[in-house]
């Protein structure tokens, strides 16, 4: 360095010398010819140059005429004369003596290697120094294999943007990332950012590729590259793409075309997804069927009141959920919803006969006169106008649907008129017990009251205490039901009845006698006189024969024969309307209590042949058939706990869905009905005692 100062001052000095100078050079040309020294000159200068980590730089120094001292700086900071530069243990200078090189060789390039160097030769007291151009010597770092955060599977979701990073990073210089899809490259959607090491040159690359996951990736293999300078060929790694989607889901059913009130019905929803693992719900109308958890829902012997719901299936994975529904249409015959079992009028008015039914598809209903094939008219209302006494009777209305049973139900027109009680004129109890007399009456309106009297006197109940009455109330008339408690002696007499609505009254007189209680000695007594008569009678007979057409005594036998019979035809009367009516209120006596079931099962079983006409008390599909079905559960099939039973039904119903079935024949006059056929009349009660 000294001599370069020294050399330095000199310049100074060659503005005043400078004339002298030239002066003494022209005089050395003149007198010592070729003996002039020459100036110091570079033949080679250093160039910037780029080496990688780890490899040797030549850095090319060389210098005609060197009087001086060579030395390389790096960094401005001298490195020093020796060839071997021994304070550097990766540095020397190389070259040819002779040849006056001195290119710096670095080898195993490092970081502190990566500096501004520049080559000098110091200058002489005849000749002056020199200085290269400075040059960067550039180290280059391969950046660290690259990676990529989700490798080696990325789970994507299908559609979701997603973004796939790839780090590279101590690379200098920076490392570039690029994105291979399936080996195509990618150009879009491509994100970098670069960050510089404080403490040393060495940059970190992170890349990102913001990818939509489509189905067709799925598998697919994402390559990220990276390369800078110090690579020949890119860094790489790769990630399978596992594209993940909410489920695909299918629902079917398995029944082909139409679906049948009764059928055994099954939805299946199956689809495809990834994850695979799905979670299947099922709901009915948005209600959780909470029991149901597999990709199936079974409907065994589908119940009318599905029609119209909806049934959805569900299916989650860990991705999403997907929801299928359907809507059922399920077909079913007709059943009737609402039911008036008569209508009253006065003549000359009209009529309107109502029998709403329902059905999928909606039933067509047709009327017509009882016993007669004459259609008067169809839809759910049949309107008679100014009705006539012809017109009174009972109607029938037939709702039909295609495919099924049509069913048919009976209302009748009837006329106003003043009450008519059904005469029971004398009934048989013993002391201390109960008894019950029961008045019966048709009336049509409604009557006003029904009352009681006792031997032409009004009871007071409250001050009896045993007395007691109640009515009630009968489709086309009332029963009250005068109920005596530990019955007297002064008890036995006449009851008398009286009914009164807005046309009129009627009354009836019905006489409570006394059981004759006979004691043990008059039955024993009474048992062995008939055997004794039975015995006489035999022996007559006997007689009889033997002395046959002999005298004309013996007809008083036939004669005798012939009023037995008479009296026997009397007894076994066939039943009357009056009966009909017992029978029928008798059993919607055994309703109300609790034996409704035994009733239950004696019609399904005996009276099947009803079902047409009676399905709302026979069916026993019809269970919902309530004007609002039970919003149960799909599992609630009929049987099941939560269908409400009969009881429940006819608690309820009853008063609107009742008409008495054995009231089938044609009513000529309100009052005056003909005979019905014999009935089965063991079950009859009537004025029951206790
Ligand atoms: C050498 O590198 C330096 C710094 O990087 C630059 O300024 C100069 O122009 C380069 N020289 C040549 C000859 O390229
Ligand atoms: C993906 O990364 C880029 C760059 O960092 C960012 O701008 C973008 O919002 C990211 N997108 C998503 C979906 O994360
Ligand atoms: C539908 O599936 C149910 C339950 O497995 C089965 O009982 C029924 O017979 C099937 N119906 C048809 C039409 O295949
Ligand atoms: C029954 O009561 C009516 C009045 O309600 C009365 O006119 C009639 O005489 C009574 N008959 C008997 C037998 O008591």
């Amino acid at each position: 360095m000294s001599s370069i100062s020294e050399y330095l001052q000199g310049i100074h000095c060659m503005d005043r010398m400078l004339w002298f100078q030239l002066y003494l050079i022209l005089l050395a040309d003149v007198f010592l010819g070729s003996q002039a020294i020459e100036e110091q000159v570079f033949v080679t200068q250093p160039e910037n140059l780029s080496v990688v980590e780890g490899a040797t730089a030549i850095l090319k120094c060389k210098v005609k005429n060197k009087q001086g001292i060579l030395q390389w700086t790096r960094n401005d900071f001298a490195l020093g004369k020796d060839r071997n530069l021994p304070s550097f243990e990766r540095y020397s200078m190389v070259g040819n003596d002779d040849a006056m090189e001195y290119n710096l060789r670095i080898v195993n390039a490092s970081m502190e290697d990566d500096a501004l160097y520049q080559c000098q030769v110091t200058p002489t007291k005849d000749v002056a120094g020199i200085r290269s151009n400075t040059v960067r010597l550039t180290v280059l770092f391969r950046p660290d294999q690259p990676q990529i955060l989700e490798a080696p599977i990325a789970p994507v979701i299908l559609g979701e943007p997603t973004n796939i990073t790839c780090e590279a990073k101590n690379g200098k210089p920076a490392a570039k990332i690029s994105w291979y899809l399936n080996g195509q490259m990618m150009n879009r959607k491509l994100y970098s950012t670069e960050v510089r090491r404080k403490k040393n040159k060495l940059v970190d690359s992170i890349g990102h590729v913001l990818l939509v996951p489509k189905s067709e990736h799925s598998g697919k293999i994402l390559e990220c590259y990276a390369i800078n300078e110090a690579l020949t060929r890119p860094h790489k790694t790769s990630v399978k793409l596992d594209v993940q989607y909410p489920p695909d889901i299918m629902m079917q059913i398995n029944v082909t075309g139409k679906i049948q009130e009764g059928m055994n019905v099954q939805l299946t929803c199956n689809g495809f997804a990834n994850p695979q693992h799905i979670r299947w719900k099922w709901y009915r109308n948005g209600k959780h069927l909470s029991k149901q958890t597999g990709n199936t829902l079974n409907l065994p012997s589908i119940s009318h009141v599905y029609n119209t719901n909806t049934i959805t299936c569900e299916a989650s994975n860990a991705v999403g959920s997907t929801r299928k529904e359907k809507k059922l249409n399920i077909e079913y015959g007709p059943r009737f919803i609402t039911t008036t079992s008569h209508v009253a009028v006065d003549l000359e008015e009209n009529a309107k006969l109502k029998c709403e039914a329902e059905g999928n598809p909606q039933p067509s209903i047709i009327w017509r006169k009882k016993s007669s094939h004459h259609i008067l008219g169809s839809g759910s209302t049949l309107e008679l106008r100014q009705v006539r006494e012809a017109d009174l009777g009972t109607y029938c209305c037939t709702a039909t649907v295609v495919g099924f049973n049509e069913i048919s139900r009976d209302v009748l027109l009837l006329k106003n008129g003043p009450p008519h009680i059904l005469r029971e004129k004398q009934l048989y109890t013993r002391k201390d017990e109960t008894a019950r007399i029961e008045c019966i009456a048709i009336s049509v309106p409604k009557p006003v009251n029904m009352y009681w009297m006792r031997n032409g006197k009004a009871i007071d109940y409250p001050s009896s205490e045993r007395f007691s009455a109640s009515d009630e109330e009968l489709p086309y008339g009332m029963k009250s039901t005068l109920q005596i408690k530990n019955v007297h002696a002064e008890d036995f007499g006449s009851y008398n009845c009286s009914v009164t609505n807005k046309y009129g009254e009627d009354m009836a007189v019905i006489t409570l006698l006394e059981e004759e209680v006979l004691p043990m000695p008059y039955i024993i007594g009474g048992a062995v006189g008939s055997v004794a008569v039975i015995l006489i009678i035999i022996l007559a007979c006997v007689i009889y024969h033997k002395y046959k057409n002999t005298d004309s005594g013996t007809d008083s036998y036939t004669d005798s024969d012939s009023t037995m019979e008479k009296k026997k035809d009397v007894k076994s009367e066939s039943p009357t309307l009056m009966d009909q009516w017992r029978q029928d209120y008798n059993k919607e006596f055994y309703r109300y209590s609790d034996n409704y079931d035994e009733l239950y099962n004696s019609k399904s079983n005996n009276n099947a042949h009803v079902l047409h006409t009676e399905p709302y008390t026979l069916d026993p599909s019809n269970r919902e058939g309530s004007m609002m079905p039970p919003a149960y559960d799909y599992v609630s099939r009929p049987g099941n706990d939560d269908v409400p039973g009969p009881a429940d039904r006819y608690e309820s119903n009853y008063n609107r869905t009742y008409v008495p079935r054995s009231f089938k024949s044609e009513i000529t006059d309100t009052y005056t009905m003909p005979r019905l056929p014999p009935a089965d009349l063991s079950n009859t009660k009537f004025a029951t005692n206790v």
